[in-house]
């Protein structure tokens, strides 16, 4: 593993899906890589779905934060936002004259969001196409997701081994890299993946009584109707939740023995699991406070994420245009004669 890249849409608030899925990942990763390590916000993804231009700069602000709040350290890793890098733009164009249509309308998330919505943007088609080239660009081999976006990891693969052939060796093949512990977070409804789009979310940065509210009314093993009726914990929600959050020895001594035999109800291990996740989630929130009263903090960052990344991305950049052809500003196509 030489470079790593990952991103996250600001659409909305980030979830525990996204930071156990994901973020933590990412800040293991940029623990060893440092520089090699990049994230964006990726504003031009949001975009291909219906939006509010007046919140898109606050959210995309936003995700900086909590993500820097959530303990990606933006001196150690490049942190930037998509938009302010050009070249991804630019490189995704070429890629989508690389990339066979049919490969783009057998994507499941294109499939899923689709069939939800009556107007479908051709960008919402292409955005494998941008994501491939987010990931390319920086050369990246390697790209910690949940697994949600392993169809798509696929596709860039397929994209950088096209690109190869055509016009030399340019590209890795990228890996993904799941959170072997977390790769696919269940929603707070019990029945989908936690997600943006269904609203079954509970977010990082959101207020302890909420969170807590969200976890009261949370469905547990339906065969647990009375306190006395024994549970099995791998089929309810909240232990799954206690696996993210609470040590390893409470889940197997207390939590799991202790519901099978019922010796705990449904609320009092409901009420362990906060105590858990804010044992967690309480320092990250206390971080956010203070980067919000400090917001040049969050803006610094970025400018320096964003000069960082054009760094690798610029030359990288012009590698592919001089590859595939491109008249090179003041070039001349032929030598004089004589
Ligand atoms: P996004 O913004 O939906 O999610 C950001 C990251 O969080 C992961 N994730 C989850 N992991 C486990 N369980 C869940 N319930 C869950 N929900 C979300 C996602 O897998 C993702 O890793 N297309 C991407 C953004 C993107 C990108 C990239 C990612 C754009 N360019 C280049 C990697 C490389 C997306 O929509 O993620």
């Amino acid at each position: 593993m030489k470079r790593v890249f990952s991103g996250i849409q600001p659409s909305g608030e980030i979830h525990i899906g996204n930071y156990l899925g994901a973020i933590k990942n990412w800040i293991a990763l940029g623990e060893r890589l440092g520089k090699d390590a990049i994230f964006a916000i990726v504003d031009y993804h949001a975009i291909t779905q219906a939006y509010d231009p007046a919140l898109l700069a606050r959210r995309t602000f936003e995700a900086a934060l909590a993500n820097i709040a959530a303990g990606l350290d933006p001196e150690r890793v490049i942190l930037f936002v998509q938009s302010q890098v050009p070249e991804h733009t630019e490189l995704a164009w070429v890629f989508t004259t690389q990339t066979p249509v049919g490969d783009l309308t057998r994507m499941t998330q294109y499939k899923d969001k689709a069939a939800r919505q009556s107007f479908v943007g051709a960008g919402l088609l292409m955005y494998p196409v941008l994501q491939a080239a987010d990931i390319l660009l920086y050369k990246a081999d390697t790209v910690p997701v949940g697994e949600d976006q392993l169809q798509h990891i696929e596709l860039t693969r397929e994209i950088a081994r096209r690109f190869n052939a055509r016009f030399g060796a340019t590209f890795p093949e990228p890996q993904a890299q799941l959170n072997k512990d977390a790769p696919r977070v269940p929603g707070i409804d019990g029945k989908a993946k936690m997600s943006k789009s269904v609203g079954n979310t509970i977010g990082i940065l959101e207020a302890p009584d909420a969170i807590w509210e969200k976890l009261r009314t949370a469905p547990t093993d339906p065969a647990r109707v009375r306190r006395s009726d024994p549970g099995e914990p791998t089929r309810c929600l909240i232990w799954r939740y206690h696996t993210y959050f609470s040590p390893a020895p409470l889940v197997r001594e207390v939590i799991e023995p202790e519901c099978r035999r019922a010796g705990i109800g449904c609320v009092e291990c409901k009420r362990m699991l906060f105590d858990s996740m804010m044992k967690e989630l309480g320092p990250i929130q206390e971080r956010a406070a203070e980067l919000r009263a400090r917001p040049e903090r969050v803006s610094e960052a970025l400018e320096a994420g964003r000069e960082q990344a054009a760094a690798i991305a610029e030359p990288v950049m012009e590698e592919v245009r001089e590859k595939i052809g491109l008249l090179r500003p003041g070039a001349r196509p032929w030598k004089p004669a004589g």
